[in-house]
């Protein structure tokens, strides 16, 4: 679905979940990295309720992004993006959609299942989703650690394709989606 025939900037809404996101999974995706790599201790513990705080409010604001995205629609692409490009791009955007989702879901069921609390910023812990079960921990962190790897390789290519937009061909593309007082349209 399209956001009408405009070409010129993505809704009020969208703009304000695509940052709150980004935000979201710029934090966490360090943090992923690091808190497996420091030793065992209250920083430890801090950065796996961090990265598991920002995993759930990813789940939400992406089940929130989904509904936004039927709803609002997005801005028909620019006309002057070559054919290749609008394939590519909107293939990123659909896998960045399903790959959050689906990370999120997997890192909450793995934790379940490894018998850990979800905590969420301190407030409280959510339930677990599943019964305690090690095998099934550990088949999914391996698919949670591997499909991370390749959500951070799917962002950099498009914070690359974003700034190449904006810096090298100088189009509209990162205006459509920065807020109007960051310059955006
Ligand atoms: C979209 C959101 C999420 C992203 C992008 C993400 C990303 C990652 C990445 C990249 C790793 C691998 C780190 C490494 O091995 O160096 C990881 C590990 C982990 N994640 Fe997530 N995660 C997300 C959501 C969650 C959620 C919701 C939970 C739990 C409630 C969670 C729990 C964990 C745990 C416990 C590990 C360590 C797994 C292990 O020891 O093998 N994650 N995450
Ligand atoms: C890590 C985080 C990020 C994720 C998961 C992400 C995800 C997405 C998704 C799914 C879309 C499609 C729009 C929609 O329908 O909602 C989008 C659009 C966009 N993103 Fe990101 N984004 C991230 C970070 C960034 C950053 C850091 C930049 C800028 C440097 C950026 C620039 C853009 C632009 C310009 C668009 C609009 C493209 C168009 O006009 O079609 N994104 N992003």
């Amino acid at each position: 679905m399209t956001y009408g025939t405009r070409t010129d900037h993505y809704p009020a809404t969208s703009k304000l979940l695509h940052w709150l996101v980004a935000a979201c999974v710029l934090t966490t995706a360090p943090v992923a990295i690091a808190m497996g790599r420091v030793s065992e201790g209250p920083l430890q513990n801090a950065l796996y309720n961090l990265h598991k705080s920002l995993g759930v409010l990813i789940l939400v604001l992406m089940i929130l992004r989904l509904i936004n995205r039927f709803v609002v629609g997005a801005p028909i692409p620019d006309p002057d993006i070559e054919p290749w490009q609008k394939t590519v791009s909107s293939a990123v955007h659909g896998l960045l959609y399903v790959m959050l989702l689906a990370m999120a879901v997997v890192g909450y069921i793995a934790n379940s299942a490894y018998g850990a609390a979800t905590p969420f910023f301190g407030l409280f812990d959510l339930p677990a989703v599943v019964g305690k079960n090690e095998d099934l921990a550990n088949q999914l962190f391996a698919v949670h650690r591997w499909t991370g790897f390749f959500l951070i390789g799917l962002v950099l290519m498009h914070v690359g394709a974003a700034l190449y937009h904006h810096f090298i061909r100088s189009d509209n593309v990162l205006k459509r989606m920065l807020p109007r007082a960051m310059g955006g349209y």
